[in-house]
């Protein structure tokens, strides 16, 4: 990795490979409902997505938690469900209830949805970016992110949250042409949106894959490993020297191979996965990041150090990104991420 690039930041140099005293930090979801700050923008902007969609207010957003916390990374404040949405389904989001999408993808609107012009529609998130690279400290990172392809085809074929994963697994298994022909389009929409992402200024790019759990491997080889190496493979020849991470959520030690991916630079572990496991299996290959469950930081206290303090320590001689094992929920107080960021910088957890 270009050094000129990465130096400034305690991020990228931990992707680099870069060992610290203190690991550099950021959180899933560190942008969002549980700031009060936020909220305000929220009710300002009307919906989730007119603020997705306004540069101006979506940049402020992203830089909320930095200047909260000082963290060490910003993360892009946009959504996973960007993409179906510019290739035409309706996107809404009811409360209590989640994302909605409409219509369904079906085989037969494929083609016209492959046909969108993706990154036009997607201009103000670059726009976004451009803006908080430029507000941005350089000592900080900005992080781009997409959603895996199968996590996005999830909400597309369900219209939303799938409520019955095994339905989907049944139509994979019925029309597998149909199902990879949806994951190759999201394969180079996402190429595309994550290298627009950089070149407006983003130095890594994440891809979340949320609903990875639960499928047997030969499954999850054809539509997430595979699907995941593709992207991070073509992003990085066509942007080399940017970071790719990846967060395969709940695959167990299929993360293994994952970490070993050319296309994938860190792995992100979510918080059921066996944090010495990781880092056995995963360390010696790639840099680790995250592992704490944000359930812990809902209740704050004795119990959110510790295990904060038992990952620290696990990881304090490799390389090391500290984070969670999944993103904030509403009901997380803001002071326990204040006492949970100072925990890990003041170092007495070294002993
Ligand atoms: O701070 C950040 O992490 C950056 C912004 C970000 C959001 N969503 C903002 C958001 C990121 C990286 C995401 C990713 C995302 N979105 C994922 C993958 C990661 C994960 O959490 O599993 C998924 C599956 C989605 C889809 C999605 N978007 C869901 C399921 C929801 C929640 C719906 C609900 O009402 O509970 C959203 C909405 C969303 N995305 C919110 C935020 C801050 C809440 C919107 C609001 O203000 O009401």
């Amino acid at each position: 990795m270009d050094s000129s690039a990465s130096s400034g930041s305690k991020f990228l140099r931990a992707l680099a490979g870069e060992l610290s005293a203190i690991p550099p930090i950021w959180f899933m979801r560190q942008a969002g409902r549980y700031l009060p700050e936020y909220r305000e923008l929220r009710a300002k902007a009307g919906s989730f997505l007119d603020l997705c969609y306004n540069p101006e207010l979506a940049a402020e957003v992203t830089l909320q938690p930095i200047r909260r916390f000082d963290l060490d990374a910003a993360i892009l404040f946009a959504d996973i469900l960007l993409i179906p949405h510019a290739l035409g389904q309706e996107l809404s989001f009811v409360e209590g209830e989640g994302p909605r999408l409409n219509p369904a993808i079906t085989p037969a609107l494929l083609d016209g949805f492959r046909k969108q012009n993706i990154l036009e529609k997607l201009a103000p998130v670059f726009e976004t970016v451009r803006r908080t690279r430029a507000a941005l400290d350089p000592s900080k990172a900005l992080i781009g992110f997409a959603g895996a392809p199968w996590t996005v085809a999830t909400y597309m074929l369900a219209g939303g949250p799938s409520k019955d994963p095994a339905a989907l697994r049944s139509v994979f298994y019925r029309d597998r042409a149909f199902i990879m022909a949806l994951i190759d389009m999201l394969i180079e929409t996402t190429t595309d949106y994550l290298i627009a992402q950089i070149d407006a200024g983003a130095d890594a790019v994440q891809l979340f894959d949320t609903w990875a759990q639960g499928l047997p491997w030969p499954v999850l080889d054809a539509v997430s490993v595979e699907p995941m190496d593709r992207i991070g493979r073509a992003v990085k020849k066509a942007r080399p020297g940017t970071p790719v991470i990846f967060f395969p959520k709940g695959v167990g030690e299929k993360a293994a191979e994952y970490a070993m991916l050319p296309g994938c630079d860190a792995i992100g572990i979510d918080y059921a996965m066996d944090a010495s496991w990781a880092r056995t299996h995963l360390s010696p290959s790639r840099t680790v990041q995250g592992g704490l469950d944000p359930l812990l930081v809902v209740e704050g206290g004795a119990a959110m150090e510790k295990a904060a303090v038992s990952l620290l320590r696990l990881f304090h001689d490799v390389p090391y990104v500290f984070n969670l094992g999944h993103g904030f929920v509403p009901e997380t107080p803001p002071e326990h991420v204040a006492r949970l960021v100072a925990v890990v910088r003041d170092g007495a957890w070294r002993g």
